[in-house]
């Protein structure tokens, strides 16, 4: 067993292994870098996807109350008129009138804010002013004011104008959600923080809507499963917290609101926010639109807007969160030391490590055709090259929760060595089994 076990991640740490190994690269890197944009590696990809899933799952799998839609990132310009968004989604923002470097007033220090210098190089600060974080664009080859649209800096406003789509044909009653991934776009100023804050960004949104007098009731029904859906996810429970947004804090459309924060290695911060949105966004919808979004309701022939609680999580802030969580280096014995994702086994980029003990007499083939079996139910690795214990080690770092060995015995009696990856623990057990013990070991998985 482990003797130490070293937890509080740094940011460099994490990079460096997401770069090492396949998470995450800086964006266009070839060319220097894009700022605040980044793009997932192979593993990374698996990882984010794998999330996505069990979100995904987890809302519409897991209520008959819950569906799902795809909409555009682009919609018409009127949506973001009504949402609100054109007139209040704005951040007070400086500039250094001689280093040029620009920064959000309300994230600087008191003192640079009252004696108005650049935390940066100490040069005069301009006056802040309201800068929109919608990014714009044209529809079609003509520039003109006629054509410009946004892209989307949240998802909902796809949910809230198909709400009568869905309504129609999916046969839901209120309470029902609409639940949507996907990307979104902010012009933020992100200037650290790896992959926390970025202006493209992919979100998990789900709109509750609901009868207005029972607001309070499933504001807190759902603010307590998203907490549940974080321990599956296999989260530290000392990790999160919630924090209640004071009235400088809410955001337009909300009446209440919720943040669930995760502590970062960089402090407490928000992973998803639980909003209670009222009747704010159908209602203006319905009143730029001129059409009625009002629900019937056919039990007591009431006719009203619904309100929606919403939640929003950022999938790729949950990736963040999943890698700064896994994290650790621990001290094998007093020679070894091994780097570990402890990532649920549910979402790990890859779930089962298939080994051979050495490549000849055999051994290679039988491994191979041991995972070729185990595709169809599991995303598995096959690893031929350097010792046996160098292949445990690689599969670790990538947060591989199962690994097969094949040996000698092996052909002799089809048993081949199942490895846990937290405890290192090693059994012997029956090529048939494998698939099943991995299963069973998957649904009792529970963060250590
Ligand atoms: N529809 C409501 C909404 O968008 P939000 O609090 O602005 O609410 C929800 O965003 C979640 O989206 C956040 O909790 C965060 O996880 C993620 N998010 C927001 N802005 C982000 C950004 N610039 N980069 C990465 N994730 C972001």
């Amino acid at each position: 067993m482990a003797e130490e076990v070293k937890t509080q991640v740094t940011m460099d740490q994490l990079v460096s292994l997401c770069k090492r190994r396949g998470f995450v690269f800086q964006s266009s890197e070839i060319y220097g870098g894009l700022s605040s944009a980044w793009d997932y590696g192979p593993m990374g990809v698996e990882l984010k996807n794998n999330i996505k899933d069990f979100w995904w799952k987890a809302m519409t799998g897991m209520y008959d109350n819950i569906v799902g839609i795809d909409a555009a990132i682009l919609m018409h310009p009127k949506v973001w008129e009504a949402s609100g968004h054109v007139e209040n989604f704005s951040d007070p923002l400086v500039d250094c009138k001689q280093c040029k470097l620009r920064f959000r007033e309300d994230n600087l220090e008191e003192e640079n804010r009252t004696s108005r210098t650049c935390p940066d190089c100490g040069g005069e600060l301009t006056e802040s002013r309201q800068f929109n974080l919608m990014f714009s664009t044209h529809l079609g080859s003509v520039e003109e004011t006629g054509s410009i649209v946004y892209l989307r800096p949240e998802t909902a406003q796809g949910i809230y104008v198909n709400f009568k789509n869905v309504l129609q044909t999916s046969r839901q009653k209120i309470p029902f959600g609409i639940a949507q991934v996907g990307k979104a776009f902010r012009n933020e100023i992100t200037t650290k923080n790896f992959i926390f804050r970025t202006c493209e960004f992919e979100q998990m949104e789900m709109q509750f809507f609901i009868h207005p007098s029972e607001d309070r009731k499933w504001f807190e029904y759902w603010k307590e499963q998203r907490w549940e859906y974080y321990l599956e996810l296999g989260i530290r429970e000392n990790k999160l917290q919630f924090h209640q947004h004071g009235p400088d804090e809410l955001a337009h459309y909300a009446k209440d609101a919720y943040d669930i924060q995760y502590e970062f290695p960089f402090g407490w911060k928000e992973l998803e926010g639980v909003h209670n949105r009222t009747d704010y966004d159908l209602r203006r919808h319905g009143e730029f639109s001129g059409k009625d979004l009002k629900y019937l309701d056919e039990a007591t022939g009431e006719r009203f807007i619904p309100y929606v609680i919403e939640t929003s999580a950022g999938l790729t802030r949950t990736v963040l969160t999943v890698l700064s969580d896994a994290y650790e280096e621990e001290q094998i014995d007093e020679k070894e030391g091994r780097t570990v994702l402890r990532f649920h086994p549910d979402i790990a980029p890859v779930t089962v490590g298939v080994f051979p003990l050495v490549k000849k007499d055999g051994l290679a083939e039988l491994a191979q055709d041991i995972e070729k079996e185990l595709r169809s139910d599991f995303s598995t690795f096959y690893d031929q090259g350097g010792a046996i214990g160098r292949r445990y080690r690689r599969q670790d770092e990538i947060g591989t929760p199962y690994c097969v060995t094949i040996d000698y015995q092996t052909k002799e009696d089809k048993t081949v060595t199942l490895r846990f990856r937290d405890s290192m623990e090693q059994i012997r057990i029956p090529i048939d089994e494998i698939a099943g013990t991995i299963r069973k070991s998957t649904k009792a998985y529970r963060r250590v």
